[in-house]
Parts: structure tokens; C-alpha cells; sequence
């Protein structure tokens, strides 16, 4: 089947949303593409808050705001990045409002704001709380509120439909999708002006991650398929510090900024020797490293010492009901642990990208380091690197970028298609996702899509999670180069057209696997520490080197190519990054 559209949204989470409300509301006829129902996309996993200077609780600044976000990115964040997000960031927050998020309120009537990791006044010397919340459900609520907006303003959702490909005419220019439809199995066409690719983050390549089954890095893989088409900053995969010990199940950083503290063994506040300053509301590479050092060095916590506790008890249990209600009650269920007479088991979880599709301020996909736009293709949010977040993300800094980069991206892609036609699709468009599902379909006596992927995820969270080091990533290379050679012969058991997800699950697992490769040789090539990439073997950040955005290009056979865009400095000198 085939459908049009001026602008099309892949991805129906808070960035996809917000450029569809956008794009909409310039009066482009849009349509939203989503492999889930908009409401299960995992913007509804964000939890503590959506950071601004509102300087509701205290005084704060977006200069402050901007510097934290450039300082927490370890000094690789484009500064003219961070300062568009750090103005725009506080009307994003009230036109949210306007839109009904029911925010948590101060006495005054006033939003609410606690403290996040990073984030600081006075230029570092004090965290201050900038994060607006919803209790710890601040990401659901966003996206409730911008679907219920969507749908008044007659936006068409395409759900559960899996993008497959992207087309390109002969100059290169984005002028549609290929998406197989889950319920039927039916490839359908649809053909756009511009497309907004908002498809998220690839988290499922490790073993413990608080990412939805769905984060498999689609469009990412998708694009870095194409050979000519990079992804910039792959390197840079952010672990959260407090996930459900086992599990990875977020539990927000806004339990300590509620005042939680990380404790090892010997119930010590371990984080006052890493970060003086800022303790346990450092940003999250350096707490995550300090948690992996404390373990290895034999602090840490439970029968086989390998967990950190988060210590909530001397909180008022009121705060821990009222203001972290799911995070309570994911304790209690999936560990059996009451936070409010127990410490909480934690350990680093694999959380977010930093990575991903290079966009300019407004999403334009760029395909080179001289800024090249590729015609008609925007991004935004997780799958996108703007780049706002550097080498490390601050927490709360996320769901701002969706909605502030969104809304460039939504408007940016309506502009274009108001001056463009249509182009044709090409009649051989549906070919490469034809032949895709035919193969894994024909494919017998291979192993099954599960098998591998655990392989892929044990090896991932081994080799190439929080520490590095060039024998380890080399290992991962010979072992990611294996495990393409299994996935050439993976093997379904459904052969059927109706919701097959076996189907879905062996495609997506070819997803994990390039982006995985883009990581790994990304994480190799780039010979310092900074962020959350850190190298044992180059632990110091080495900025007359490595002050650059990788791009990478698959050039296939297990072989990449490396171009560098250098970072963009405004207001603030790269200093050494100390809390
Ligand atoms: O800790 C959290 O609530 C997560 C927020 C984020 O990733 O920004």
C-alpha cells in the first residue's frame, strides 16, 4: 500500500511528538510512523524531572545551565547547541504546562524543581535544583500530554508499523520509507517532502540496560547501512549510575536529589572522595565509574560484593511515597526491598547515546564534516547528536532535548516541504526490505535470533561498557565480526506474515549489530578519556588530539572509515573537569 504525506515522523516518543505538534501547527499534512502505540514509547520510562532554569526553588540561570550541560559533556558538547537548548529549554517547559503536564507544584502554585546530577549554580560551586517534575513520572506524563495534543490537531499515526528502509533519490535526498506493517506482514510505501527520523536509542546491544525491549537502534543502523550516510560520536554510550541491581530497571536520579546517598560495604558515602563538591549529584560517568572502582576494589555490597546501596532510609518516608512513587514500588516488586527501611541494590545501567544521526541546529541531517545537508532528512532527540551532550549527558537533559530539538526539527521539516514537491519513489523502492525479510525467512539451521543476541549483549556489557581498554576492544571486534557471520544464518521458526515477531525480533537484532560495530571501532579509534568514554590504557582527555566528533562510515566487510568535525566553543574554554 502506498500513502503521502508532507512530513513524516518516525518514532512516536517525546521528540517524534514534538515535531509532528510542530510541523502540524505550520500547516504540514503529517503522519507519524511507530513500531509501538505512541503511549508505550520509552520517553514514558523517563522518570526525575526535565531540567530548566526557571529559578523556582532558587536562583538559576541558563548560563549556568549551558555551562553545566558543556562541562558535563566533558567539553565535547557544540556549545552553540547548548546555548539554544538552555534558553529555549525554559519556554518548552512552560508551553508544556499551557499543554496540561500536570507538574508537581510548590506552595506558591509554582512548578516544582529538585536537584540532578551536573547540575550546579554559581558555575559548579552547588547543585541546585533545576528539574522540573512530574513525581517520577515526568517522562510519562510528557508524552500523555503531547499525544493528547497530536491527536487534536488530526496528526495520522501509522502503529506498530517497522521502518525497514529509508529512500533516496539519485542527488541524494530523502523521499520516503519502507515500513512493514505488523499485523499483516504487508510492506507499505509512503512517500514524504521531508522525514523526521525520532526513533530513539539502541540500549538492547548490553546485557543490563534500563532500555525497552524496542531500543534497537533501527534508523541509526538503517542510515550507517547506506555507507555514505555516518553516525558521529558513537563512542559515547552514557551508563546510568542507580539501575535495579540484575535488572537495569531505572530508578531515578532524582532519589538522590531528593538527598539519597550511594553507600559501599562498609557504609560509607564513597562518592565525597570522587566529587568533593557535588557528592552523590556528580554527573553520572563520573558516579558510575566510582561505583565499578568501588566494586572491583572490593567494596561492594551483598554476598558476592557486587553491588552499591542506595541509602534512602533517613528520608522522610513521605518523600519517598509522594515524590518517588514508581521507583518505590519497582523495589518493593522486583526486589522485594522497601526503600523506606532498606537500601536499595544498584548497579551502572546502560541508559543512553550520546551518539548518533549528526544533525545541525534545526535536525537537517548532515552527511559530512564540512555540515553537507542531506535534502528532506531531519532528527531529533536520542537518535540525533546535535551535539548538546557531548561526551556525557547530564540527567533531565534529555527529555529537553526532545522537546527543544524536536520542535526545531518539526518546523525545519515543514518549511521544506512547503517549498518542495513530491518526488516519485523508485520502482524498486521496496526491494532492499523485500529481500531482507525473504533471506532471514529462507534461512534454516541457523541459530535463533536470541541466541546471538545474548552473546552480543554479555560481550558488549564485558568489553565494551564503562572501562575500555584497546585489548578489549579489539576482542569485541573479532567477536562482533563472529557474530555477524552467525546472524548471516539466523534462523525464525515463524515463516508467517501476521504478527510474526520472530520476524521483527531477527531483523532488529541486525540493527543491534551495526550499531554495535559503529561503537566498538568508534571506541577504539578515539585514543583518550572524556566522558563516558573511558580508556585505561589513555585515562587522561587529550584535547590537542581528540577535541573532535568522530563520524563513522560503514564501508562494509567489517570495515569502517573515520572523518572529524571539530567542536564548536563559545563561551567556555575547555578547563580540566573536576566537582
Ligand atoms: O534518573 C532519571 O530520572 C533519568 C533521567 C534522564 O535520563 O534524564
Amino acid at each position: 500500500m502506498a500513502h503521502q504525506h508532507d512530513v513524516l515522523v518516525i518514532g512516536a516518543g517525546g521528540a517524534g511528538l514534538t515535531a509532528a505538534l510542530y510541523a502540524a501547527r505550520a500547516g504540514a499534512d503529517v503522519a507519524v510512523i511507530s513500531k509501538l502505540y505512541p503511549t508505550r514509547s520509552h520517553t514514558g520510562a523517563a522518570q526525575g524531572g526535565i531540567g530548566a532554569a526557571l529559578g523556582n526553588v532558587e536562583e538559576d540561570h541558563w548560563e549556568w545551565h549551558m555551562f553545566d550541560t558543556v562541562k558535563g559533556g566533558d567539553y565535547l558538547t557544540d556549545q552553540d547547541a547548548a546555548e539554544v537548548f538552555a534558553r529555549e529549554v525554559i519556554d518548552a517547559v512552560i508551553e508544556l504546562e499551557h499543554m496540561g503536564l500536570p507538574f508537581d507544584r510548590l506552595p506558591n502554585g509554582k512548578i516544582a524543581q529538585r536537584r540532578f546530577g551536573g547540575h550546579t549554580k554559581e558555575w559548579g560551586k552547588a547543585p541546585v535544583a533545576r528539574a522540573a517534575h512530574a513525581a517520577d513520572r515526568t517522562g510519562h506524563m510528557i508524552l500523555q500530554t503531547l499525544y493528547q495534543q497530536s491527536v487534536k490537531h488530526g496528526i495520522t499515526f501509522y502503529n506498530e508499523f517497522h521502518v525497514l528502509d529509508v529512500i533516496f533519490d539519485k542527488d541524494g535526498r530523502a523521499v520516503g520509507v519502507v515500513a512493514m506493517e505488523f499485523a499483516t506482514g504487508e510492506l507499505h510505501t509512503f512517500q514524504a517532502k521531508a522525514i523526521v527520523i525520532a526513533s530513539g536509542g539502541f540500549g538492547r546491544m548490553f546485557k543490563v540496560t534500563s532500555n525497552a525491549y524496542t531500543l534497537t537502534g533501527d534508523l541509526t543502523a538503517i542510515l550507517y547501512r547506506k555507507g555514505w550516510l555516518p553516525l558521529e560520536d558513537m563512542e559515547f554510550y552514557q551508563f546510568h549510575p542507580t539501575g535495579l541491581y540484575r535488572l537495569g530497571i531505572l530508578v531515578t536520579e532524582g532519589a538522590r536529589g531528593e538527598g539519597g546517598i550511594l553507600r559501599n560495604a562498609e557504609g560509607e558515602r564513597f562518592m565525597e572522595r570522587y566529587a568533593p563538591t557535588i557528592k552523590d549529584l556528580a554527573p553520572r560517568d563520573v558516579v558510575s565509574r566510582a561505583m565499578y572502582l568501588e566494586i572491583r576494589e572490593g567494596r561492594g555490597c551483598g554476598p558476592n560484593k557486587d553491588y552499591i546501596c542506595l541509602d534512602l532510609t533517613h528520608l522522610d518516608p513521605e518523600i519517598i511515597e509522594k515524590k518517588l512513587p514508581d521507583i518505590a514500588e519497582f523495589t518493593r516488586t522486583y526486589l522485594g526491598v522497601d526503600p523506606v527501611k532498606e537500601m536499595i541494590p544498584v548497579v551502572p545501567t546502560a541508559h543512553y547515546a550520546m551518539g548518533g544521526i549528526p544533525t545541525t541546529l534545526d535536525g537537517e541531517v548532515i552527511k559530512d564534516g564540512e555540515n553537507t545537508v542531506v535534502p528532506g532528512l531531519y532528527a531529533a532527540g536520542e537518535v540525533a547528536c546535535v551535539s548538546l551532550h557531548g561526551a556525557n549527558r547530564l540527567g533531565t537533559n534529555s527529555l529537553g532535548d526532545l522537546v527543544v530539538f524536536g520542535r526545531r526539527a518539526g518546523l525545519a521539516a515543514a518549511r521544506f516541504a512547503q517549498g518542495e514537491a513530491f518526488v516519485d519513489l523508485p520502482p524498486d523502492a521496496t526491494d532492499g526490505a523485500r529481500e531482507l525479510i525473504s533471506k532471514i525467512k529462507a534461512n534454516s539451521g541457523g541459530e535463533s535470533p536470541f541466541a546471538i543476541r545474548k552473546d552480543l549483549q554479555d560481550t558488549m556489557m564485558e568489553n565494551a561498557s564503562v572501562f575500555r581498554t584497546e585489548e578489549l576492544l579489539e576482542k569485541q571486534i573479532g567477536i562482533l565480526k563472529e557474530l555477524f557471520d552467525r546472524y548471516e544464518k539466523v534462523t525464525i521458526q515463524d515463516k508467517g506474515e501476521r504478527y510474526n515477531a520472530d520476524l521483527v525480533e531477527a531483523i532488529e537484532l541486525g540493527f543491534l549489530l551495526e550499531n554495535a560495530e559503529a561503537l566498538v571501532h568508534s571506541a577504539k579509534n578515539r585514543k583518550e578519556s572524556r566522558g563516558a568514554h573511558a580508556r585505561e590504557d589513555y585515562p587522561e582527555r587529550d584535547d590537542e588530539n581528540w577535541l573532535k566528533h568522530t563520524l563513522i562510515y560503514k564501508e562494509g566487510n567489517g570495515k569502517v572509515r573515520f572523518a572529524y568535525k571539530p567542536v564548536v566553543i563559545t563561551k567556555f574554554e575547555p578547563k580540566p573537569r573536576a566537582y
